[in-house]
């Protein structure tokens, strides 16, 4: 029995040491890296100082740091604005400049010159300038009493009497956002560059290599990379594109490390990270985990499962869905990886004791239990509330908007409407122009049979699944009068005699005058059953489910107030907020299941075991094929004279960080972020060391295909490679 708990104990002790050897939890803020991280960096082996990384006064890392068209990362790699992101997030850009006879998705894309890069419309690259915690100013006036409108609209004003009183050239812009629930705010002063071009860009068997199969998928063998630059006028600012633009000269750079990466190297990934949500109480996680996720992951499973049949039985079919079916899948199997990882860690255990520990702290203090004894409760409460509307409102997204297509057709059509309705024709022309372009686009990739097959199985799921039964009543009396009898021939019928099935159709509906346009949307009936079911949604479960969850947010800022005051000695990181964040790790192997170990790095002999001759997910290119038979490495082979691909951290990373470099020690690029591992997944619910893991690709497989595969080795010369492990 000793004997047990003794190895128990050491069990703890040996997994508390080894957690903290290799660290990783936390999005920090770069402006408070020196109070909050910098001795923990140092102590993780990191060179550099917090100035370094984040300076006001001289050209630092963050300078290098750009977020890629507001949703990822990139940085510049040389001194004349190249820069770097991954081949996801570049892929529309990709995508608007492929053709049948330039099929750049399929063959890759190389400029050979400056005036080959292509001309992108809207987008854009944003630097950082410079930080600001303005939580004084903007919270001025503001107190625990006040309910929530009150509270914000106080906020709003201050915010715009703020602004008016910060110095900033013409061409920067400010953004203020809340941070830690909006106890704190930070402002940022961002310069937006908008003539960014594509430079380079592998074949999609490289970039994409294994797909949806090695999707959030350890170990992984995909080249996820593109390469744009940035123009400027001849100052160095900001401008519209023109012929005579110049590529923008950066404050810094990232030098390139050719040296690689071992276990145990310190690694620092730095970007933007969308949206996490580390400090739920114990009711909210397993809400997600019982309830919501198994909903959403159902509905998925039966629209993933109806495409794919679709799409295997038509090679048309599926190139004209790989990149739906890619999205829908991508936060399918996120979630599914989410759930396990919450189960597999403890998660629930975890905050339950955690709630425990801030309970009996509140409880022992007189002030506290006046201020914070009710939160817990309150929010158990507000959760066991909000269930049915939250519940509903994931059916109702994910059906209605998210895979039955028709029905988010339905839902542009209805702004249409409305803009006539508010606004006469010249609200509608308006819109009208811009849905038009949209809608030229989606019916390239839209196969009314397929959705209809879509349709009629979703809403069967809906109809059988929903909480709150007044839902269903829009689908019953669209069927009743119909005077069809089953679902399936109800959607038939819907589908059959809706004008939003084809773009011919929709064409032809647009050229009616608005009046009669604006009529005949009116009377179609996938416009009827859509609207109503939007109405009945709305005023039944969206009101309600808004009010809730206002009050959970509320509650959520004091709880977030009250465990930082409660526990003065631990370090709390600001959930993603789409805001620059900091977070490091280091190179480190993991344990996803009993006698299984996942080593750091994977090779180009790893890709040439995965592939498959002409197939989808993991054919691979003749040209890579030959390079790897002749070894034709150039100086980018790791020290066993092997092609190193990609390698894993303990870095703290989500969506948003697609793109973002992982730095080394001194500062310098050794890789580019793109993924996590399918068993961290819930990194975004609750971190653990031991299998959160981010995926990065290998700078030097990227160098390596640059120079040997694409033969644009003048790109290499732009950028500075050094060696950091031979000084
Ligand atoms: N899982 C990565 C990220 O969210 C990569 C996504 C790329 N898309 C894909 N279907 N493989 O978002
Ligand atoms: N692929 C994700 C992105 O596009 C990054 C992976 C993650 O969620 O960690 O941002």
């Amino acid at each position: 029995m000793i004997q047990k708990n003794l190895k128990i104990l050491f069990v703890l002790l040996g997994l508390a040491v080894s957690n903290l050897a290799i660290a990783g939890e936390g999005m920090w803020l770069p402006l408070l890296l020196q109070s909050l991280n910098e001795a923990e960096m140092k102590s993780m082996g990191m060179k550099m100082s917090a100035e370094d990384i984040y300076s006001i006064n001289k050209g630092s890392l963050k300078d290098a740091i750009v977020h890629f068209n507001g949703g990822c990362t990139s940085e510049i790699i040389s001194g004349r604005g190249l820069l770097l992101t991954n081949h996801h997030c570049g892929y529309s850009q990709i995508q608007s400049h492929s053709s049948l006879e330039n099929n750049y998705l399929r063959d890759g894309f190389w400029a050979k010159s400056l005036k080959d890069e292509l001309v992108n419309n809207n987008l854009s690259a944003t630097f950082i300038q410079r930080i600001e915690d303005v939580s004084k100013d903007i919270l001025k006036g503001v107190t625990d009493a006040m309910n929530d409108k009150d509270r914000q609209s106080l906020i709003d004003q201050n915010m715009e009497k703020f602004k008016l009183t910060v110095k900033k050239e013409a061409y920067e812009d400010i953004v203020i956002r809340p941070f830690y629930k909006g106890n704190q705010y930070f402002m940022f002063v961002t310069l937006t560059y908008r003539d960014v071009r594509l430079v380079g860009a592998p074949p999609e068997s490289v970039g994409k290599f294994g797909s949806d199969t090695d999707n959030w998928v350890w170990p992984r063998h995909t080249g996820d990379f593109s390469i744009f630059r940035i123009y400027a006028d001849k100052n160095n600012l900001p401008a519209e594109y023109a012929e005579d633009n110049v590529p923008y000269t950066p404050k810094h750079f990232l030098p390139i490390s050719l040296d690689g990466v071992e276990e145990g190297d310190f690694t620092m990934v730095f970007g933007f990270p969308g949206r996490t949500n580390q400090y739920l109480p114990s009711y909210a996680v397993s809400q997600i985990v019982d309830v919501l996720n198994p909903a959403k992951i159902g509905i998925r499973d039966r629209a993933l499962k109806i495409v794919d049949a679709e799409m295997r039985a038509d090679p048309q079919v599926k190139i004209q869905y790989a990149s739906k079916f890619a999205s829908i899948a991508n936060y399918w199997k996120k979630w599914i990886g989410e759930s396990q990882g919450l189960k597999s860690t403890n998660a629930l255990d975890k905050k339950h004791q955690f709630e425990k520990e801030f309970m009996a702290k509140v409880n022992a203090n007189a002030q506290w239990k006046d201020q914070y004894a009710y939160l817990l409760p309150e929010f158990k409460k507000l959760y066991a509330e909000i269930e049915p509307y939250a519940l509903t409102r994931d059916y109702f997204n994910e059906t209605a908007f998210r895979n039955i297509e028709l029905l988010r057709v339905v839902n542009f059509m209805n702004n249409l409407v409305t803009r006539f309705d508010n606004n006469g024709e010249t609200g509608y022309n308006d819109y009208k122009a811009r849905l038009q372009s949209y809608l030229k686009g989606f019916y390239k990739n839209y196969r009314a049979n397929i959705d209809q097959k879509v349709a009629s199985d979703l809403l069967g799921l809906f109809d059988e699944k929903v909480p709150i039964d007044i839902i269903r009543q829009p689908l019953k009396e669209a069927v009743a009068l119909s005077g069809t009898k089953s679902l399936e021939d109800f959607t038939r019928d819907m589908y059959k005699r809706s004008n939003f099935t084809t773009y011919d159709k929709v064409l032809a509906l647009f050229e009616k005058s608005p009046k009669e346009a604006v009529a005949a949307i009116k009377a179609d009936p996938a416009f009827k059953f859509g609207t109503k079911m939007m109405t009945v949604y709305d005023n039944e479960v969206g009101k309600k489910y808004n009010a809730i969850n206002s009050k959970i947010s509320t509650l959520q800022r004091l709880y977030m107030k009250a465990i930082i005051e409660v526990f003065p000695d631990k370090r709390f990181y600001p959930d993603a907020n789409g805001t620059m964040r900091v977070s490091y790790g280091k190179v480190a192997s993991y344990e996803p299941k009993d006698a299984v170990k996942y080593l750091t790095k994977t090779y180009l002999s790893g890709v040439m075991d995965k592939y498959v001759p002409g197939d989808y997910e993991f054919d691979v290119p003749e040209k890579l094929r030959t390079l790897y038979q002749q070894k034709d490495y150039g100086p980018y082979a790791d020290k066993n004279g092997k092609m190193p691909v990609c390698f894993i951290g303990s870095n703290h990373t989500t969506g948003g960080n697609s793109g973002s470099p992982a730095i080394d020690a001194h500062g310098n690029l050794i890789g580019l972020n793109f993924d996590r591992v399918w068993e961290g997944t819930m990194s975004d619910i609750n971190y653990d060391a031991s299998i959160c893991r981010n995926i990065m690709v290998d700078v030097r497989y990227i160098l390596f295909f640059i120079d040997k595969y694409a033969g644009a080795d003048y790109l290499i010369k732009e950028m500075k490679l050094v060696h950091p492990k031979k000084k």
